[in-house]
């Protein structure tokens, strides 16, 4: 036993010594409590021996579709025909009717035959998005990316061979003028819709025309966007009137549920059914999936109210903030959206101001690098239809005296 353990502690000194850099940098993740009970905007965990419920203000359930009941009855009428698991890639024996089904309504949802266009199921945002950057982009590829893009459109860039160029936040003329040098065969334009972290907006039909001007393909990320934004819940692409040549929406969010699919030519979505490592290696996912996926795609096109509370909800929020901290940039730029950045600064006062909020009551989970850039530690405030403004109303009371004890970092003290 003793030998055993002195041998791992060699083999992993430098695993261990990493680690103990990450702890100095107060940047160790713990999970948070599990939840015992869970209804959407409110959450009930064990704490010393008792059951303790919390108002949830950081989940991405933002309609409420995780606890659907008809969404939760298709997928128990089709785990019970079909059990609970694919058995293999849907390039084996893992494609079943839900799956064709699901992407058939999909192609009717976005019109996609008359466009010439297809869809393809992948398993989550995440291996989509790996998935799809590293199969296209090899090395005749130049890729241009938002600076605040998702960790999973950095991580398919950088399984790709393409050149990667970086532009900052939603800037025009950086963008411009790393296309303007590009002498790339294939030029890719990545963007989040709704950026996950800020919560503002990319300026996609301004990155369309430049992506029209310069020859290059558009690919955005409607993960947060798509529910909420445009004719039925179908993306700030359609709210915006612009047509991404690819549109990657997850099933994860708005949907309540897990996956993602992938809208492009036809012959892309053939190319990637060839070449993408993540749908071509990996289990199909479970068939009853798709089941809830369609019926709630199906509740949130008519889902007008709920859609119109979550961002009812959001102003509010946004507007008490202000009240009580002052307005900053992060609150402006993201006003359009549900996602809210309290920017706080360093990460111990992050993570003491989220300790603090959730011993009174309120989950809001302390977002910290590499998720953002360094020093820009923050509460990330989600909303979703579920949530009553007296919630939010005692979520910023509650907030505002926590603040006062804890040291701020530099940002934070700006604010005031
Ligand atoms: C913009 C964006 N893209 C992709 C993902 C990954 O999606 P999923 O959680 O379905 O893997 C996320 C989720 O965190 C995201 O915010």
């Amino acid at each position: 036993m003793t030998l055993f353990s002195t041998i791992v502690d060699e083999v992993f000194l430098y695993v261990r010594e990493r680690l103990e850099e990450l702890r100095e940098e107060n940047l160790v993740r713990e999970l948070p409590p599990p939840f015992s009970e869970y209804n959407v905007s409110r959450g009930t965990f064990r704490d010393g021996g008792r059951e303790r419920e919390v108002i949830i203000f950081c989940s991405n359930d933002y309609l409420g579709m995780t606890k659907d009941k008809e969404v939760l009855e298709e997928m128990v009428r089709a785990i019970l025909r079909m059990g609970g698991g694919a058995g293999a890639s849907r390039l084996v024996s893992g494609n079943f009717r839900y799956h064709e089904e699901f992407e058939d309504f999909i192609r009717g949802f976005f019109g996609l035959k008359e466009k010439q266009k297809d869809v393809l199921i992948f398993n989550s945002g995440w291996s989509a998005n790996v998935g799809v950057i590293s199969a296209l982009c090899d090395d005749n590829s130049e890729i241009f990316s938002d600076e605040l893009n998702h960790a999973s459109i950095i991580d398919g860039i950088r399984l790709s061979k393409a050149k990667k160029s970086i532009f900052r936040h939603t800037d025009l003329d950086h963008l411009e003028s790393l296309l303007r040098g590009s002498s790339a065969k294939f030029k890719l334009v990545i963007s989040d819709a709704v950026f996950s972290m800020d919560g503002d907006l990319a300026p996609l039909d301004k990155i369309k025309f430049l992506c029209e001007k310069y020859g290059a393909a558009l690919y955005v990320d409607e993960a947060h966007a798509f529910g909420l934004f445009g004719r039925g819940g179908r993306g700030l692409s359609d709210w915006i009137g612009i047509e991404p040549d690819i549109l990657l929406f997850t099933l994860s969010k708005s949907v309540g549920l897990f996956g993602a699919c992938v809208i492009a030519p036809q012959y892309v979505i053939r190319f990637l059914r060839s070449r993408a490592r993540s749908f071509i290696f990996a289990t199909a996912l479970p068939p009853f999936i798709l089941a809830g996926a369609k019926k709630s795609i199906q509740i949130i096109e008519r889902a007008e109210d709920k859609r119109r509370k979550v961002f009812d909800n959001s102003r509010f929020l946004k507007l008490k903030l202000a009240e009580a901290f002052g307005e900053d940039e992060y609150i402006r730029r993201s006003i359009y959206s549900q996602i809210t950045p309290f920017v706080i600064g360093d990460e111990v006062s992050a993570l003491e101001i989220s300790r603090l909020l959730l011993e009174r009551g309120f989950f809001v989970q302390a977002i910290r690098y590499p998720s953002v850039p360094r020093g820009t530690s923050r509460l990330r405030i989600t909303v979703s239809s579920e949530h009553s403004q007296e919630e939010i109303e005692i979520l910023v009371e509650n907030l505002k005296e926590v603040s006062k004890n804890v040291p701020r970092g530099t940002l934070f003290e700006n604010r005031n």
